[in-house]
């Protein structure tokens, strides 16, 4: 897979699997675009691990959730790269509790990061991948988008949010050559997963047939792949990536 020259944007890059896809794509060519909300150390250090290894990379700060920063910042991005090949739809968060006592402040919060940012990012690169007659939008939806969990309604309503979204956009940029996919994870290794408590990672455990969690670059190998040439003329599809504990 080669991805030389193209320009890729990954929202919340600076760690986990967003920082996993930044230094996937970079390694196939990309530039990439590291995108943080809160700490640019984390952020500038991969930018330093993809410079170190020869790669290019820019780190901008902006909160998806801000349509007006998502604007400004995407000018930007565009005024120094010139265009965007690659958006990768990644920062996200959770605010899990039952239903019943779910605040409406963590019902907002989660669909404004997971799924109103999205649609901002998109937003902001819809123009110009039209413009140049071609892109590739990704977006990480979960395995909770697809199989909803008790506790997380919020989430697994801005995850299947982001499936039509998906679905829906696949349809209406396929003829001017954007493919819009997703890449739905189980249940991986990083900060979101880290402090779970025993007990519920090993009922998470006893439901992976492979019996082990997955790792932030299993993601970016899916990612790299829908962001290649080797995929294009898939759109509209989601790449379960979860050691087979949902077979969508
Ligand atoms: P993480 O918590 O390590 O990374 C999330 C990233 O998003 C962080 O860099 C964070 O700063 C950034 N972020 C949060 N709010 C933001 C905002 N408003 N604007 C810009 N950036 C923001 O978690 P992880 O696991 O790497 O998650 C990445 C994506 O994968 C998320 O969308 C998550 O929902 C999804 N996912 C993760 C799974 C897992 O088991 N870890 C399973 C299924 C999906």
């Amino acid at each position: 897979m080669d991805l030389s020259g193209k320009v890729a944007v990954v929202t919340g890059g600076s760690r986990g699997i967003g920082k996993a896809v930044c230094l996937r794509l970079a390694s196939l060519g990309a530039t990439v675009i590291i995108n943080y909300v809160s700490r640019s150390d984390a952020a500038d250090a991969v930018a330093k691990e993809v410079e170190g290894a020869g790669g290019k990379a820019g780190v901008y700060r902006f909160n998806v959730a801000d349509s007006a920063a998502v604007t400004e910042a995407f000018k930007s991005i565009l005024a120094d790269h010139g265009r965007i090949d690659i958006l990768v739809n990644n920062a996200g968060i959770t605010r899990d509790g039952l239903f019943m006592k779910m605040k409406e402040s963590d019902w907002d919060d989660v669909l404004n990061v997971n799924l109103k940012g999205a649609y901002n990012c998109i937003k902001a690169v819809n123009r110009p991948m039209m413009k140049q007659r071609s892109g590739s939008i990704i977006s990480i939806t979960s395995v909770i988008g697809f199989a909803g969990n008790a506790g997380q309604a919020n989430y697994s309503a801005a995850k299947a949010g982001l499936i039509g979204l998906t679905r829906s956009l696949a349809k209406e940029l396929a003829s001017r050559n954007i493919t819009v996919n997703g890449v739905a994870p189980g249940y991986i290794d990083t900060d979101m997963t880290r402090d779970l408590p025993d007990a519920v990672k090993d009922i998470i455990l006893n439901e992976i047939p492979m019996k082990t969690m997955g790792s932030p670059e299993d993601i970016a190998g899916a990612v790299a792949f829908l962001a290649s040439d080797d995929a294009r003329y898939i759109t509209g599809q989601f790449i379960h990536v979860n050691g087979g504990m949902y077979m969508g």
